[in-house]
């Protein structure tokens, strides 16, 4: 008996050795393999957020719209929170109209802000507050050709797109300096 015991260590020191190799084999793998927290996230997935529409219209989606397309669905989703012919009301802010020159000025979409492409930006992502994300491209390019078409900026029937959108000409467009080109 005495004679084997040493035997015996021996056997489970080399076992205990082999495990420990066997555990720094498996830490080794785990940079290839990290920590399987998610998934990837997959290109349909990031196209839900990748929707900011540059001041040039550059990220602008297939789709197009006019002012008299618009009207209907401004009624039913706009309207009551931004007032018929976008004036405002009490909590939510004049879409057209104002001016940038009167004391003090009237700040809206129509009066102030330089380029159209946010308008289609904004309401895309943000509007109506209680369902972002809720309309389709199309509807948010006749929402946003209705909404110019009530500051007198684009016609009942201009076709807005992502090719017609950058052109247009905001009233207040030369208002503001891009200080990054200075
Ligand atoms: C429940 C009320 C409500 C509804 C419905 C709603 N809005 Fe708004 N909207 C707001 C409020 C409040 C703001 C101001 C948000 C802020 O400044 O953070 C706003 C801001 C905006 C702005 C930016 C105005 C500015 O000068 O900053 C636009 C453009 C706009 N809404 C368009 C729309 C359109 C188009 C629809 C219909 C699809 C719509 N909204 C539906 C409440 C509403």
């Amino acid at each position: 008996m005495f004679m084997r015991k040493p035997v015996f260590m021996r056997a489970l020191a080399a076992g205990v050795f082999t495990l420990s190799v066997a555990s720094i084999g498996l830490a080794a793998d785990l940079p290839a393999n990290p920590v399987a927290l998610g998934s990837p996230i997959t290109e349909a997935q990031l196209a839900d957020w990748d929707l900011i529409v540059a001041p040039d219209g550059d990220n602008l989606p297939d789709g197009s719209g006019t002012a008299a397309q618009g009207q209907m669905i401004y009624h039913q989703k706009c309207a009551a929170c931004h007032g018929t012919a976008g004036e405002g009301a009490s909590g939510s802010p004049a879409l057209v109209g104002g001016s940038v020159s009167t004391t003090p000025p009237l700040l809206t979409v129509g009066s102030y802000w330089p380029h159209a492409s946010t308008l289609f930006d904004y309401v895309r992502r943000a509007m109506p507050p209680t369902a972002p994300k809720s309309l389709s491209n199309t509807e948010v390019y006749q929402l946003t050709a209705y909404v110019l078409h009530l500051h007198g900026v684009v016609a009942e029937d201009f076709v807005l797109d992502k090719n017609t959108l950058p052109a247009v000409q905001m009233p207040n467009r030369d208002g503001f300096i891009d200080v990054s080109a200075n």
